[in-house]
């Protein structure tokens, strides 16, 4: 059935709008954080996208454009009853034209990963939720408080190896409420810090970024003895055999897992600091 785009509107969303779309996302199973919703919009507030049919709001897509030449997708959802009848196709459109000729990623679920191809993304690899019960670690830890790093230290930190600068929505995350951040610092150089933030099921951390195994291991015990109730989620991007070694170390169980997929050539990141991916929704 194709949809009658004269009661389907989309519009860009509002930051009201976010417990919306973080709802869609939290009916999906994907576990949003409990204060996302600030934080990605502050990542591009103009990113964001409502489908409204005859007023209802139906749908959502978030395509956050990092830079001139590269966005994300994600938070790509119509409800149930919705589904199959032209809405999401419009929102995908919508949010592609939003991004232009830019660069485009997404971490697409395995069911989708087909229409993707025919949208003409291409898999760059596999990313993987793990998860394992909260576990307090009894260690001398040499991190300090990431708050307390000068913040244009680990804004290009961040950038080296996310690929582009996220300084608006760095500074919301770190700040986020109930949210414990980390840093390695040696001789004035950062070289690593994770956060830990709570979900509507237990605790994500994300991102982790470390410059060598030990200091992600040192991070992953230090971040989650800060929390005790609930599962622990952790990203993982699966060519990252490091990474691996630690989800494996700590008995973490995969859950999930998405295809990183890429319209056109994939950025430069360097992956092999990457122990936990940001969002599955942001990049
Ligand atoms: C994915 C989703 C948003 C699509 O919404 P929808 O309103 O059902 O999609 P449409 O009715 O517009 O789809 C029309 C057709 O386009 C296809 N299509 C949808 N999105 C597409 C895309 N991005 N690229 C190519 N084809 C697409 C559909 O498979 C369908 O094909 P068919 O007619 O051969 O079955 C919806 O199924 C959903 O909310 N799923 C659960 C959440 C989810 O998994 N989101 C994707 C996360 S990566």
């Amino acid at each position: 059935m194709i949809a009658n785009s004269k009661n389907f509107v989309i519009r860009q969303a509002s930051l009201n709008d976010m417990d919306f779309i973080l709802e869609l996302a939290e009916q999906e199973g994907w576990n949003p954080g409990l204060h996302d919703a600030a934080s990605f919009f502050t990542a591009d507030p103009h990113g964001f996208f409502i489908g409204e049919l005859e007023g209802k709001k139906i749908g959502s897509i978030s395509a956050v454009a990092y830079d001139e030449y590269f966005g994300f997708l994600g938070l790509y959802i119509v409800l149930p009853e919705y589904r199959g009848q032209g809405f999401g196709m419009q929102l995908w459109k919508r949010a592609l034209a939003y991004l232009g000729e830019r660069t485009v990623g997404l971490d697409g679920v395995v069911a989708q990963q087909e229409n993707y191809k025919r949208s003409h993304f291409v898999l760059a690899y596999k990313n993987s939720r793990y998860q394992a019960p909260i576990h307090s670690f009894s260690t001398s830890s040499t991190l300090v408080d990431l708050t307390d790093v000068p913040f244009h230290i680990l804004v290009e930190y961040d950038e080296a190896i996310f690929g582009f600068s996220r300084v608006a929505f760095l500074k919301s995350w770190i700040s986020a409420p109930r949210a414990f951040c980390f840093a390695k610092i040696e001789n004035e150089k950062l070289l690593g810090y994770g956060i830990i933030r709570p979900c509507v099921q237990g605790y994500k951390i994300g991102p982790l970024f470390a410059d060598s195994p030990a200091i992600a291991e040192e991070l992953y015990q230090t971040l989650s003895s800060k929390v005790s109730d609930g599962p622990l989620f952790l990203d993982v991007p699966e060519i990252n055999t490091s990474a691996i070694h630690l989800v494996t170390k700590y008995a973490m169980k995969k859950v999930f897992e998405t295809a990183r997929m890429y319209r056109k050539l994939p950025p430069q990141q360097l992956l092999e600091k990457v122990y936990g991916v940001t969002t599955f929704e942001l990049g």
